[in-house]
């Protein structure tokens, strides 16, 4: 995987655009909170990582500096300042998922994929990390898997989306169990009904 760190960034055109669209949402001379969303939308062009210098050039477009920046990308975990595999999963180690069996669903990632939490597949394909809470307790244990949560998990079911993602399949996200939104579960653990 090549984690060079580029030279220079700049956004692409049409995110040169999105950043100016998202600067004029906030009020003059609080552009610096657009910090976030610009992060991320430089993040996304540059495969789901954040080089040294993309940090750079949200701080100078936001006139704050670098330092800002970089404790800002440093600080969030949605934020990965080294390159990912295709598939970013970020597995939830706080405790209530914890209670739910979160463990089972990590040590099920880790033998899967042959790899343990911070680390990418040889191919490329997955990057494991673990995460506090992801705010989805309810339907604990959650793993996230780049913009799509994965909820109501058990090993058999990390299994099969793991195997689909490998084979190129699009997973359905959201509970595992059927259940409907985070309606309250059946006796089982089986899904609930809106
Ligand atoms: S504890 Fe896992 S989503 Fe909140």
């Amino acid at each position: 995987m090549n984690n060079a760190q580029p030279k220079s960034f700049f956004f692409a055109p049409e995110n040169a655009v999105e950043a100016k669209k998202i600067i004029v949402k906030y009020p003059e001379g609080k552009q610096a909170s657009a910090m976030l969303p610009l992060l991320d939308l430089a993040q996304r062009q540059h495969g789901g990582w954040l080089p040294r210098a993309a940090i750079v050039h949200v701080a100078e477009i936001l006139d704050v500096p670098a330092i800002k920046a970089f404790e800002v990308a440093s600080f969030y975990t949605m934020f990965n300042l080294e390159p990912v595999g295709k598939y970013l999963i970020q597995l939830c180690r706080t405790t209530p998922c914890w209670l739910k069996g979160g463990e089972d669903i990590a040590r099920t990632c880790e033998t899967r994929l042959g790899i343990k939490a911070g680390g990418t597949t040889p191919d490329g394909l997955f990057t494991i990390k673990e995460v506090e809470c992801l705010g989805a307790c309810v339907n604990a244990p959650v793993m996230q898997i780049n913009d799509d949560y994965y909820e109501d998990l058990t090993p058999d079911s990390v299994m099969k989306i793991l195997d689909d993602l490998a084979a190129g399949r699009q997973p359905k996200a959201g509970s595992q169990t059927g259940r409907c939104g985070s309606c309250a579960c059946g006796k089982n653990g089986e899904g609930g009904e809106c």
